[in-house]
């Protein structure tokens, strides 16, 4: 691991324009200290010469510092690295601020009393709620085993603690019993958050979809069965009703959630990253090393492949949880009803798209066409055969083009209204605001053939829809014949750009029915692995009952062995189900609960990571305890996963996206001792493994290799221990995108490179934020594009003047003569993806470059480069182009503004 010495230079990625939305963005002027030791807050604040106001005081325990602002922006780098370099500060970051994860809402309850429906909870007390039947939670539930005692702070959007299946109260002796609002409503990830004591969530609904996972009661009327109903949950709020939430206000959250006797701390929060080093990781290592699991959810960006490991799951000891699709896929809908020429046909389910402005309308349905396999049905323009559709509600399949396309054709034949019926299970909500459409809505694949067999055989079908606001919902549970069990794909693939392993384990996240806020609806089916991490964490307190251990590590260890790999699901055939998932999608696989409470022999880690090939480590220690009366012995063996190439061709330096192709090639394995071992009652012993990478690779494409050794015992048991290594070398691996990293103007929100000698003319050094020249002046801009992560991103500004003046200012440093770096510049722990920085003259020193002639030089640090070394860097440069600065206006005379003309 690359470590830096902050420096006044390293202290960047302030106020930094991102223009690529993946990537984190840091709040202007805004900075984390980590003090060297308690000092009071005020004082310190009093003590920076520099104009700094108080963010967030965070002086807890195991982190003692505070969050801070400068006033003036333009300075703040310079202001931050005089910061730094007071005796009792440690550490200075920029604020980054994050994303509420993109989860999905597939349907939520209405206002409308919910109608009871057949109970997931049966009437014997048997827990049988699909993802509780996937992760063996029911078992716990039916043995009377909840959770008592356990305390899980939960970090998130707060919780709608008045929700009867969330307890109905707030406070000691109530389900949330403790907690707070660490933001305030009107927090947004850049403004100053306002504390208070009440963490309702008031106007979002993630966190109280989170709690329920937990912790939901039974008294609710579609059968949601909390993995863990004895804890009591603490509730911190992060996030305000928009926006984003600050890592100031991460770290505080999570030192609050520990100081106040968490057992587990569960957070469904990140941002994309694939570096440990971050200060919020760093925070959540911490806490995890004194002895509290911190659960964090792996991240919802499975589309951009392998290499994407999210903050502050990607932290050294973090937990990260990736998500498994639920065999059920639950839907919450609209109650309608349908005629047969005339008479009751009988109710059906639907799910309003947008818009839908139904008002209730009664319309006979037109199907365009009667082949209900149509992949591609409503694709074409219609035929000139079908009739004006003004009077009816147009049945169209779902399939191969968009939503949009298919009501574009109806609506070109006047169609208002459109009825999809789905390709796959269940429903979902179409969005299709199309110039003419007033309501679109969707049906179940098997609702919608019934109708054209009927349309078919010459009956008339109509259908009547309430409109939302009066519509009552059931709960319809759909098998999932397309992925049930399956890795979600959308769930984030590791590993951290160090070749740590991430995930840890996966548990169902997909479409998952949970309590929502009361004023959302109550009930609401939402996937993401932000639904996974809070079940994983319900999981931690009821193995913590069982086998009567908190630690952070034989708990992850436990969990992991006996977790089940899976398939490798690309989201649509079946038939390519045969190889095993690769452990950075899946870690350890599907967390069994039961079996990780009640396993008698326990493994001493619970990965192995084997780095690449030039660091590779081939052999690794791990113990085996045999907890249980009697010797056992074991038979030691390997189960290959997938191997995944990063790359889709040679020659390519961007990772492919979901899926990576994936190759049947195997690491081996040889153990010492070799053969069965018998390890008597009670005792461990050390295994040496020693593992030589798969052969046949295409090294050029960046293998990812990936397996478990398994270790079944004669009772038994059967656990397996997960590995990941990478069959190339990450130093030569491509950082920076040079044919999309160049000079760009502030502008152009497109980020288009500038032709060479172009000239920009600035304001006055210091002025920038003048309300005269804000957004009259054009600036050069930066725009930096990322093909994998760089842990340090240089800007060094060089003068191409012979001006000998300007040319004396300059040193050399890692083989270009360089003026200084560009103020916003290094910027650090880049995950991939671009970013751009605007540059108005000034250096990190805080000094102003004179007017002339200049180019950048970016380098971008290598994965596993010395930051030292010029070779370790991936390099370009800028055009030249041509600085000049505005002079200040005359100050006129005012001789006469205050006397009130
Ligand atoms: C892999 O090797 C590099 C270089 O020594 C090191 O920085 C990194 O931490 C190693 N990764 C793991 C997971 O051990
Ligand atoms: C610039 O000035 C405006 C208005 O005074 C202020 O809101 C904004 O925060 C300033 N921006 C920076 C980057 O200093
Ligand atoms: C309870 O009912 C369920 C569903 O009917 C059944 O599968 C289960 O075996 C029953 N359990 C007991 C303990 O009777
Ligand atoms: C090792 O154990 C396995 C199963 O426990 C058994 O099938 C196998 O024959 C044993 N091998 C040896 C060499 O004893
Ligand atoms: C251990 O058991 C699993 C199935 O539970 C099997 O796939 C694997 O081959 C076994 N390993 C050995 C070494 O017998
Ligand atoms: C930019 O200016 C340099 C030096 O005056 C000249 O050599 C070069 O051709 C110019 N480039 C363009 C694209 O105008
Ligand atoms: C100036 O630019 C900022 C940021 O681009 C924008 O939010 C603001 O509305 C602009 N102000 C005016 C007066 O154009
Ligand atoms: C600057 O001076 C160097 C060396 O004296 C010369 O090679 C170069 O052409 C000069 N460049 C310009 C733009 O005058």
């Amino acid at each position: 691991m690359v470590r830096f010495t902050l420096s006044a230079a390293l202290l960047a990625a302030a106020a930094l324009a991102r223009a690529n939305l993946s990537a984190p963005q840091t709040v202007p002027g805004a900075f984390i200290v980590e003090y060297e030791e308690d000092q009071d807050t005020g004082s310190f604040i009093n003590s920076i010469d520099d104009d700094a106001s108080l963010r967030k005081d965070l002086r807890y325990k195991l982190f003692k510092g505070a969050s801070i602002q400068f006033t003036n922006v333009e300075k703040s780098e310079d202001a931050a690295a005089k910061v730094l370099a007071m005796p009792k500060v440690k550490n200075v970051w920029p604020l980054r601020r994050y994303p509420l994860p993109q989860h999905t809402v597939h349907s939520t309850g209405s206002s409308v009393a919910a109608e009871m429906v057949k109970r997931q909870l049966q009437g014997n007390g048997t827990d049988t709620f699909s993802p509780h039947l996937q992760t063996q939670v029911n078992k716990f539930r039916d043995a009377g085993i909840t959770g008592q005692g356990i305390k899980i702070g939960v970090v998130d959007t707060g919780t709608d603690y008045l929700h009867p299946a969330l307890g109905g109260c707030f406070g000691p002796g109530c389900l949330v019993a403790y907690g707070r609002d660490i933001v305030g409503d009107n927090y947004d990830g850049s403004n100053t958050p306002v504390p208070d004591a009440d963490p309702m969530d008031t106007c979002q609904g993630h966190g109280t979809h989170v709690a329920g996972i937990i912790a939901a009661q039974s008294n609710n009327p579609y059968g949601i069965i909390g993995a863990a109903q004895g804890v009591t949950l603490g509730s911190y709020r992060v996030f305000g009703c928009q926006g984003d939430v600050g890592n100031d206000v991460l770290i505080a959250a999570f030192n609050q959630a520990y100081e106040d006797g968490s057992d587990i701390i569960s957070a469904s929060i990140g941002g994309p990253s694939g570096w440990s080093d971050d200060p919020w990781a760093t925070v959540v290592s911490r806490i995890v090393k004194n002895g509290v699991p911190c659960l964090i959810s792996a991240g919802n960006e499975g589309d951009l492949g392998i290499f994407y490991a999210s903050t502050a799951a990607d932290g050294r000891g973090v937990t990260a949880i990736g998500s498994i699709d639920n065999t059920l896929s639950p839907a919450l809908l609209n109650n309608a009803s349908f005629t047969v020429n005339g008479a009751a046909g009988g109710s059906f389910g639907f799910t309003p798209g947008s818009p839908a402005l139904w008002n209730g309308a009664s319309l006979p349905l037109y199907p365009i066409g009667f082949d209900t396999t149509d992949p591609a049905n409503g694709c074409d323009p219609y035929p000139a055969s079908i009739p004006d559709l003004s009077g009816y509600a147009v049945l169209v399949r779902r399939g191969t083009c968009t939503f949009v396309q298919k009501v574009q054709n109806a609506v070109a034949k006047g169609a208002k209204y459109v009825v999809f019926y789905n390709n796959a299970a269940g429903t979902t909500a179409v969005s299709a605001s199309v110039a003419g459409v007033s309501g679109v809505a969707m049906v179940t694949g098997e609702q919608g053939a019934a109708w054209v067999k009927a349309l078919q055989a010459g009956s008339k079908v109509s259908v009547s829809l309430p409109d939302s606001g009066s519509a009552t919902k059931f709960l319809a549970n759909f098998e999932n014949t397309a992925s049930a069990g399956f890795l979600s794909t959308y769930t984030s693939w590791g590993p951290t750009f160090d070749l740590e392993v991430k995930p840890q384990f996966s548990t169902p996240g997909g479409m998952i029915l949970s309590t929502y806020p009361r004023n959302q609806g109550s009930y609401g089916v939402l996937s993401g692995t932000s639904m996974a991490c809070p079940l994983a964490a319900g999981i931690y307190a009821l193995v913590m009952n069982v086998r009567g251990t908190k630690d952070p590590r034989v708990l992850e260890n436990a969990i992991s062995a006996t977790a089940k790999p899976n398939f490798f699901n690309t989201g649509t055939a079946a038939s390519t189900r045969k190889l095993l998932a690769p452990v950075p999608q899946q870690g350890g696989g599907l967390v069994q609960a039961w079996d990780a409470a009640h396993a008698t022999t326990l493994l001493s880690v619970s990965s192995l990571a084997l780095n690449d090939t030039n660091h590779f480590a081939a052999k690794h220690e791990f113990a085996i305890s045999n907890t249980a009366k009697t010797a056992i012995t074991y038979a030691l063996g390997s189960a290959g996963a997938a191997t995944a190439y990063t790359y889709a061709a040679e020659g390519d330096i961007t990772p492919a996206g979901f899926p990576n192709a994936l190759v049947a090639n195997y690491a081996s394995v040889a153990f010492s001792p070799s053969g069965n071992i018998t390890i008597p009652a009670g005792q461990r012993k050390i295994i040496t493994v020693t593992f030589t990478p798969p052969a046949g690779l295409n090294a050029k494409l960046l293998p990812v290799y990936s397996g478990y050794i398994t270790v079944n015992g004669t009772d038994g048991a059967a656990l397996s221990l997960p590995y990941m290594g990478v069959a190339g070398d990450m130093r030569s691996v491509t950082v920076l995108d040079k044919s999309q990293t160049h000079l760009s103007q502030s502008s152009d929100r497109t980020f288009a490179p500038v032709p060479a000698n172009t000239t920009f003319t600035l304001a006055p050094p210091g002025h920038a934020n003048d309300t005269i020249y804000r957004n009259r002046t054009v600036a050069p801009e930066v725009a930096v594009m990322l093909a994998m992560g760089s842990a340090l991103v240089r800007g060094d500004v060089v003068p191409l003047s012979n001006d000998t003046s300007a040319q004396a200012n300059t040193t050399l440093v890692l083989g270009t003569k360089t003026l200084g770096q560009i103020n916003e510049f290094p910027v650090l722990l880049n995950p991939r993806g671009d970013f751009a920085v605007r540059w108005e003259g000034q250096l990190a020193d805080g000094s102003y470059v004179p007017a002339g002639r200049y180019k950048v030089v970016i380098k971008a640090l290598k994965i596993f480069g010395n930051p030292d070394k010029a070779e370790d860097y991936d390099s370009t440069e800028t055009v030249p182009f041509t600085i000049t600065y505005a002079t200040l206006p005359k100050r006129r005379s005012v001789r006469t503004s205050k006397r009130g003309y």
